[in-house]
């Protein structure tokens, strides 16, 4: 499958909101070692919040898929980390083409990341979200000519994995858990966590439609 249209975004998109919303815990325990314990709980309210907005509705451009999406997690998460997971999926409804294939998927992470930084105030190496994102963006991007969404999805997931790995050796510069300084090394980030969560389900979801 080259490209995704705005129903089948929507459909996995569904499949990673139930999904987040069962990450709960294991987020929260994340959270535990260099925040407040309450990741996953934020995560799992604004997840919930999208599938509610997502269910039953069918889409005509999956532009507004991500612009739902993204509308639904500002609302429901608040503070800081709704505005900056809304600014992700928000950046997705910016694109111009009508499907969403290997080249929509490399320009809505790079516009994401753009506009996170430019929210947050955060770069690379801070030990954040962005050191998921961007990893999983430098895979994309060099598979840009791919005819399979499933396959550039799972790099991308990857590339996200990664990431949240370098993040143990990273000191963290922003949010929360940089008031703890040198002590938030060794511990990955929860941020970089969920947003690799969201990557693996993505391409998971996007393999089964493929297998249906
Ligand atoms: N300025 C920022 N730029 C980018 N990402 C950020 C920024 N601040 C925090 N984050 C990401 O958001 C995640 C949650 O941040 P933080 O723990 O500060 O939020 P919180 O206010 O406790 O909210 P939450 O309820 O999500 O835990 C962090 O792990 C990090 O990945
Ligand atoms: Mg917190």
């Amino acid at each position: 499958m080259k490209s995704l249209n705005a129903d089948q975004l929507a459909q996995i998109l569904e499949v990673n909101a139930s999904r987040m919303v069962e990450a709960r815990e294991m987020l929260n325990e994340k959270d535990r070692e260099i925040g407040d314990g309450d990741h996953g709980t934020t995560i799992a309210r604004g997840f919930a919040s999208v599938k509610e907005a997502l269910a039953g509705q069918t889409f005509q451009r999956f532009q507004d898929v991500f612009k739902t999406t993204g509308m639904a997690l500002m609302r429901s998460m608040g503070g800081a980390s709704g505005v900056l997971y809304g600014t992700l999926f928000m950046a997705g409804s910016k694109e111009k083409t009508d499907r969403f294939d290997a080249r929509a998927l490399s320009h809505w992470l790079e516009l994401g990341i753009e506009d996170i930084e430019q929210r947050g105030g955060a770069k690379t190496g801070d030990k954040t979200m962005l050191d998921a994102l961007a990893p999983a963006s430098a895979r994309v991007r060099q598979m840009t000519d791919s005819d399979d969404i499933g396959n550039v999805l799972t790099a991308c997931a990857d590339g996200a994995r990664e990431g949240v790995e370098a993040t143990r050796s990273m000191i963290a510069r922003k949010g929360r858990a940089h008031t703890l300084g040198e002590q938030s090394l060794g511990h990955e980030d929860p941020g970089a966590c969920s947003v690799m969560l969201i990557l693996q389900n993505l391409a998971q979801a996007c393999r089964a439609l493929e297998t249906n």
